[in-house]
């Protein structure tokens, strides 16, 4: 989704700009732009695809400055074009904008009325024409961002330049991250951290409604009400540099590749031998944790698809019942609350627009308490949720989640285990398993070169469908979700119980149906449910414990995985469909990182 990057210094910042947004592809856009000011006038570039063609018509017209703003955009207001890029400029005032301003086209409206001229489709352009009317009376940028950000309705991360004062940026946000970063003689701001990794490792994140002035030696920051505050200064130490494929093909594979390891640090410290550490979240933590009698997680995507499997592990468990609903229909439906109910939101970024919307509001609807799974520390969900546990799986840069998501299920895993204090002597078992876990997917793996030659199969198919039964119909509905976002393949997933109530209607010998089979309770029952599949013709890929007693014909393929015990076999089934739609994704040349359409970071609704 969209991507800032600003900078204020005593050189030139135009490479650090256009790295900046190099470092903020992952997140999918579709257009990229560049102000920068030099003599007090706006040296502006856009470019319809990715920041490589922007980076060459930069080089073109050998322009630099010192003070700018860059911007990645992916399309919600107008299509992908240079006039819909940003920066947008309303005559001296440029400005880059994440978010929807909703009332944008009132403010269209009003601002045409007063003579103003719009050249694009976005309700960006509304906001700098704004800035300007208020600029042209105020002549103060401070004044000018305040009288504009009060008639905004909407979420932002603003970040305005001004070719009168072009030593200074301004930055504000509301529902939309934005964070500064701090050098020697020179300020930087951006919407992730990523951004400005190669310039510094010094960061102050902005909270809701902040509004930051810098220049290259000052950091004035207000709250919402316009008093100045101080924020704290966070310095990230992980020396780990994300932008680097290291040796693999694309970022997917090299994240599907760093599961073992991410899952190991998720684990790391918080499992003893024989059960986790109690204290993980801190004693006030575990007291409100002794008192949950329900729990409800909310997420969206891949993230809502952790929660789906992570609710069969606290029922079992713990014995508590657990809702699960996905975050953009939780935040509009009436929500019945009952008493000790602990509410779980995950999230890769926690930064996504939706599951903050219904961590807001579950926040005034009267939980017991609330507790974010997360990837990424100091990000908007973990701020504002009561506690939070966070998953290790480093940074993520493939759009497709995939060791984000694995180890989502290992932290939503020691929830709960905590949740199941009271059944002490059945943990052991469990952490026992989640010890031999990163070596069971490091076996798994190995099945990447046959699960590669076996993808030549699935390259001219319009559709597949995923089967599996009871906690594995998650891990089904995860594979599918992979094959479509990466390979543009239909992908549909199913409780394999339900196969005869429609599905089957559409298996025949063009079909793929791709299976997920441990050796568990529901092993025979999905065998029969498979036999309806053969008996129409269709072609299985079955994805099965080695003990299961699936054989090959024709029409069938089996990949053996080790017996491993029930509680990992959701994490150890993922595996293989992750490569198989890495794989399929590849031989149709997509692009696997960043699959048309979507966006890593979704920061609007
Ligand atoms: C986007 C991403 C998905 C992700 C979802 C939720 O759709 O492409 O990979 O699962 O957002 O994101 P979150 O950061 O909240 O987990």
């Amino acid at each position: 989704m969209c991507g800032i990057v600003g900078a204020v210094s005593q050189r030139n910042v135009e490479k650090i700009l256009l790295e900046g947004l190099k470092r903020l592809e992952y997140r999918g856009y579709d257009s990229a732009g560049m102000a920068l000011v030099h003599n007090q006038k706006f040296l502006i570039n856009k470019a319809v695809g990715k920041v490589s063609a922007l980076a060459e018509l930069v080089q073109q017209s050998n322009i630099s400055g010192k003070t700018g703003i860059a911007h990645t955009r992916w399309a919600t207001h107008g299509i992908p074009s240079q006039n819909n890029a940003h920066p947008h400029t309303s005559e001296n005032i440029s400005i880059v904008h994440n978010g929807i301003i909703e009332n944008y086209k009132e403010l269209r409206s009003e601002l045409i009325e007063l003579g103003y001229v719009f050249l694009s489709e976005t309700d960006t352009e509304a906001v700098v024409h704004l800035f300007h009317y208020h600029y042209k009376q105020t002549h103060d940028l401070m004044l000018s961002l305040q009288q504009t950000i009060k008639k905004l309705q909407g979420a932002y991360g603003l970040v305005v330049m001004c070719e009168n004062e072009p030593d200074t940026i301004l930055g504000t946000r509301s529902g939309s991250p934005l964070v500064v970063g701090i050098g020697i003689d020179e300020n930087f701001l951006a919407s992730d951290q990523l951004a400005l990794r190669q310039v510094t490792d010094r960061f102050i994140y902005l909270e809701e409604g902040d509004v930051v002035k810098l220049r290259s030696n000052s950091i004035d920051i207000f709250d919402q009400s316009f008093s100045p505050v101080v924020r704290e200064e966070v310095v990230i130490s992980d020396v780990h540099d994300a932008a680097d494929k290291d040796g693999f093909r694309h970022y997917m594979l090299k994240e599907i590749f760093e599961q073992p390891e991410a899952i190991a640090r998720t684990l790391d410290g918080r499992i003893s031998h024989e059960s986790v550490v109690q204290d993980l979240l801190g004693e006030e933590a575990r007291t409100v944790l002794s008192q949950v009698t329900q729990v409800q997680i909310v997420a969206c995507g891949t993230s809502y698809h952790a929660g789906l499997i992570a609710k069969y592990a606290i029922e079992e468990w713990a014995g508590i019942p657990c809702l699960v609903d996905i975050a953009s229909e939780y935040r509009y439906r009436k929500v019945i609350v009952p008493d000790n109910a602990l509410f779980i939101s995950i999230s890769q970024s926690g930064e996504t627009a939706d599951t903050l919307a219904a961590l807001r509001k579950a926040k005034a609807s009267g939980y017991l308490s609330s507790l974010a799974i997360c990837n990424v520390p100091n990000s908007s969900l973990v701020r504002e949720s009561a506690f939070s546990l966070m998953t290790c799986a480093g940074v993520e840069i493939g759009v497709a989640s995939t060791k984000a998501f694995t180890t989502q299920i290992v932290a939503l895993q020691l929830v709960a285990l905590m949740l199941a204090e009271k059944r002490k002597e059945e943990h052991k078992s469990i952490v026992q398993a989640l010890h031999q876990l990163p070596d069971y997917c490091q076996r798994v793996l190995e099945l990447n070169d046959r699960i590669e030659k076996i993808s030549e199969h699935f390259v001219e198919k319009h559709h597949a469908l995923f089967l599996g039964r009871g906690v594995q119909y998650p891990v089904a509905m995860e594979g599918a979700l992979k094959l479509k976002e990466i390979s543009y393949i239909h992908a549909e997933a199913y409780a394999a119980g339900e196969l005869k109530h429609g599905p089957l209607a559409l298996v025949d010998s063009d079909m793929p149906v791709i299976t997920v089979a441990p050796n568990n309770e529901l092993l025979e029952k999905l065998k029969s449910n498979l036999e309806e599949v053969q008996a129409r013709g269709g072609k299985l890929y079955v994805f099965a414990d080695q003990s299961a007693g699936f054989s090959e014909d024709a029409n069938t393929q089996v990949f053996n995985l080790p017996h491993v015990p029930a509680c990992i076999a959701p994490i150890i089934y993922t595996l293989p469909l992750q490569l198989l739609s890495y794989h399929v994704a590849v031989m149709r040349g997509t692009d696997v990182d960043q699959p048309r359409n979507l966006a890593k970071s979704v920061t609007v609704e």
